[in-house]
């Protein structure tokens, strides 16, 4: 049978980044909003959390981390001696963008009697201005083990910030910062949509506006969410998030129905730009290549590193990871 030039591509793509990914001794690490051909080769697929965590226990010289900047920064804070690459260099994420270093390190200075929290969607210049790194997979638990009484800077996700600190009965000072996927999942079209479909179950990541959270039957990290779907009883889900989860959505419930919500805008925003630039090329090449590599300086990673060791210890001790 003949086959049609994309079909060889993709042959080809995925058995050379196998032999690359060998002979290199290098570990391929996925998130969830990765497009499928890279979700289905790479050696774990998770949210922030449960990438944070591969990447501590990687056994490899090299990891590819098929995500974004910030995701394949944090890989690099934790593993200082191994090279990190990151398919498409100017995968950013609008979270990370939406506090610029210097205008957070003049708003925390203003707060001198808080304890700054971050959500691991910031740059590794703000991790190094932060006490404690939170994931959406960890953030409640972990804020609900601090004292009561404990003053709290919040950054960058505001309606995340703003979900924990209903959840928790916080007060947590917010910085104003979105993503630009999530925020604009639109709820009047999200309850009609409920409407239409009495008998499917809304689940929403936390990044979601508060409206859109309020009408969700479960709120969670991508994990979590994927977690909900496999071993909920119902057979419909309608899913406010990136596209990319319902891959895994489906393969893991082949007999479940997944929509995707509508956004405000006319565009197919619910795919997230950066996340969406890593291609299938782009990962052999950089494989291939061993570049664009991830270089922070030593001060940087040491600075970086302590909120996310904390991070880390703090789940281990909570138990949310092993
Ligand atoms: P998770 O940690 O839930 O996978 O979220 C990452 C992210 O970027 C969500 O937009
Ligand atoms: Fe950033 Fe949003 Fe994309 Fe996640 S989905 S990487 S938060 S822009």
């Amino acid at each position: 049978m003949m086959l049609k030039n994309t079909e060889v591509h993709k042959t080809d793509y995925v058995s050379e980044i196998n032999r690359l990914k060998k002979e290199k001794n290098a570990v391929l690490l996925a998130h969830y909003y990765q497009v499928s051909e890279i979700q289905e080769i790479a050696d774990y697929v998770g949210d922030s959390l449960g990438l944070a965590r591969k990447a501590e226990q990687a056994d490899a010289d090299i990891i590819i981390f098929a995500g974004v900047h910030f995701m394949a920064e944090t890989a690099k804070i934790i593993n200082p001696e191994k090279k990190v690459l990151l398919p498409d260099e100017t995968a950013g994420c609008s979270l990370a963008e939406s506090a610029p270093a210097d205008e957070f390190e003049k708003f925390v200075n203003k707060y001198p009697d808080h304890m700054v929290i971050s959500y691991v969607n910031c740059t590794a210049a703000v991790k190094t201005m932060t006490d404690l790194v939170v994931t959406s997979g960890n953030a409640v638990k972990l804020i609900e083990a601090l004292p009561e009484d404990q003053k709290i800077i919040f950054a960058p996700d505001k309606n995340l910030g703003a979900y924990i600190n209903n959840i928790t009965g916080r007060n947590m000072l917010l910085w104003e910062g979105t993503c630009e996927v999530h925020d604009i999942l639109n709820a009047e079209k999200i309850l009609k949509m409920q409407r239409e479909h009495s008998d499917a179950k809304l689940v929403a990541h936390p990044e979601c506006k508060g409206p859109v959270l309020q009408a969700a039957d479960f709120v969670g990290s991508t994990s979590e969410m994927l977690k909900f779907t496999k071993n909920d009883d119902g057979k419909k889900y309608i899913v406010a998030t990136e596209t990319g989860l319902l891959h895994q959505m489906q393969k893991d419930s082949p007999d479940k129905e997944f929509m995707v919500v509508p956004s405000d805008e006319t565009c197919a925003c619910n795919d997230c730009p950066h996340m969406k630039k890593n291609t299938m090329e782009k990962l052999y090449l950089c494989l291939k290549n061993e570049k664009p590599e991830i270089e922070l300086s030593d001060d940087v990673i040491e600075k970086a590193r302590k909120p996310i060791d904390k991070m880390l210890k703090m789940s281990k001790d909570l138990k949310i990871i092993k």
